[in-house]
Parts: structure tokens; sequence; C-alpha cells
């Protein structure tokens, strides 16, 4: 039982990438983050960025026989322009929350469209890193066996 964290292109360069927008938090530092917070619940974290869209929907392809029973993705860019990856998360159907650092709605208009967000259990955006957190305390709230 495992949580899946991906990153799409980019994001890679969090920490110095226009950090007037994005923060200065690294990607190193929000994976580690996470890690301990699903440590701490019992639950296994894997994370993986990558700036190619194929290997993401690789990635979201080896979810389906890895364990992965949630998933956390920003897809960055390609949440604009992906129907790949929507497509690969409709396949595999593992539930999943977007996650984005800025507040998209806020920003240009081309990145007020998703095209994974009327798939996603829910999406999380303009909170900075700690959105991830709250993603991942949602996620882990949903694997959690004990009733509640
Ligand atoms: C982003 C928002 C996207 O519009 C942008 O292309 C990104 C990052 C965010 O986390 O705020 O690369 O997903």
């Amino acid at each position: 039982m495992s949580v899946l964290v991906l990153h799409g292109p980019n994001l890679n360069l969090l920490g110095t990438r226009e950090p007037e927008v994005y923060g200065r938090t690294t990607l190193a530092e929000i994976d580690e983050q996470l890690k301990a917070q699903a440590a701490a619940a019992g639950v296994a974290l894997s994370s993986f960025q990558s700036n190619h869209e194929g290997a993401l929907v690789d990635r979201i392809h080896a979810a389906r026989i890895d364990g992965t029973r949630f998933i956390l993705i920003n897809p960055a860019a390609y949440t604009h322009t992906s129907v790949a990856l929507r497509d690969a998360l409709a396949a595999v159907a593992i539930p999943f929350v977007e996650v984005h650092l800025s507040n998209v709605h806020r920003r240009e208009a081309f990145r007020h469209h998703s095209y994974l967000s009327d798939l996603a259990v829910g999406v999380v955006c303009g909170l900075g890193p700690q959105g991830y957190g709250l993603a991942l305390q949602h996620a882990l709230s949903r694997l959690d066996p004990s009733p509640s």
C-alpha cells in the first residue's frame, strides 16, 4: 500500500524558478516532508518528477501494478495541455488529488483550464508547498483501514 507523488515539467527547478510565484522551497524538500508525513502514518511514499509527458504516462501505468493506492499529482504545464495524462489516470483508475503551488485561477487565462480536475478526487491550489501536505493528509485518511 503506497502513495505516489508525481511532479511535472520544470518542477525540478523549484527553489530558484520564479520564486515570487512558486516560493523558495525545493522539490527535494517537498518530497522529504511528504515522505516523513507518510512514514509517520506507516505508509510508503514514492515520488517521481519528469519533464517528459511520456515518462509520466509510463509511471502512471506502472502504478497499476506496484501497489499504489493513491496519487498526488502536480502536472505543472501538462495540466493545461495533456489529454495523454488524463487518459492514463482514467485508465489506471487510481484516485488522485491534483495539486498546484500557485493559485492558477488568479493567473493567465490559459492556466484556468485543467484536463485532469474533473477526474480528480479534489484539487488544491494556491497554498504553496503546504498544499501537498494537505492533499497527503486526505490520501492517508482514505487509506486508513481503521473505521472512522
Ligand atoms: C503549476 C501551475 C502551472 O500552470 C504551471 O505550468 C506550473 C506549476 C503550480 O504548481 O502552480 O508549472 O502547476
